[in-house]
């Protein structure tokens, strides 16, 4: 199997090109401007999620400078089922990682338990999994947090041993995702939901897991919003949709958090301060 070996640094900011561009040639120029931005901006690390087709010839044109992965795998591994893509096939086509249980495959009919399984085999085929979760909308009454809870074990619940470690996690909340009010959630709000997640995690796994998982944020993430959003939100990256097709809108990212480092206080030490 092969291995990680691919080091990431913090902030991470990957793009996913969902259902573009439309064809090679603007995906060959596409990746050469990540390439440039890589070298630019050196304090981050940068990847990209790709159509399945792009993956081989753009992990070689990369030159190992941004992280190359997939959008999705089956939740198969071989045999009779036209047109999926297996996490073996994409891993030996060079891919770092695979995006799983993004919002748009959830609308296709993912369930909790396919994502479950993809994530444990992108793993198991040796790359990372970007596993996207998040509420629809949010109600006053707070159930939306049940609800990413519920995906969030779930997702999580076929890892073994140090599996967990190979996870990015994505939370995306749907209500914000490829909007064209282009409504990103507030930095409280986002920070509110990621001491939520690393609780979970806390329960689930062990202070030490839970603060050091990576959890990246999807959802109408633009130049303006990032640095407020890294911060206070107290992400590690952004997995950006719609600015990561262009090159100045991604620069604008990367360059208003390039070598910013969010404050990281251990969730014991939070707790403590909480309590004071
Ligand atoms: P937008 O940045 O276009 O809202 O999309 C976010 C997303 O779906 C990232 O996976």
């Amino acid at each position: 199997m092969k291995k990680r070996t691919q080091s990431i640094k913090s902030p991470l900011v990957i793009g996913n090109w969902k259902l573009s561009p439309a064809t090679f040639e603007e995906a060959i120029i596409r990746a050469k401007e990540y390439t440039q931005l890589s070298k630019k901006y050196t304090k981050l690390t940068i990847g990209a999620a790709v159509p399945f087709v792009f993956v081989s010839e753009l992990k070689k044109r990369t030159k190992n400078l941004c992280l190359v992965g997939g959008q999705d795998v089956s939740v198969n591994t071989e045999g009779a089922y036209t047109g999926d893509v297996a996490s073996s096939m994409l891993s030996s086509a060079g891919a770092d990682f695979s995006i799983v249980g993004h919002s748009e495959r959830r609308a296709s009919g993912d369930t909790d338990t396919a994502v479950a399984t993809k994530v444990k085999l992108i793993i198991d085929s040796g790359m990372r999994a970007v596993f996207c979760f998040g509420e629809n909308e949010r109600d006053e009454g707070g159930d939306y947090l049940n609800i990413v809870k519920t995906q969030l074990l779930a997702g999580l619940s076929k890892l073994e041993g140090r599996d967990i470690l190979n996870v990015i996690l994505a939370y995306e909340p749907v209500w914000a995702v490829g909007r064209k009010s282009n409504i990103a959630i507030t930095p409280h709000d986002l920070h509110q939901m990621v001491i939520f997640i690393r609780k979970t995690l806390r329960e689930k796994f062990s202070t030490s897991v839970a603060d050091k998982v990576t959890i990246l944020y999807g959802g109408s993430a633009n130049p303006e919003n990032a640095e407020s959003i890294l911060f206070e939100g107290e992400v590690d990256g952004f997995l950006v949709g719609r600015a990561s097709w262009n090159k100045e809108s991604m620069e604008g990212i990367l360059k208003s958090i390039n070598g910013k480092k969010k404050i990281v206080l251990s969730l014991k030490k939070k707790d403590k301060k909480r309590r004071k």
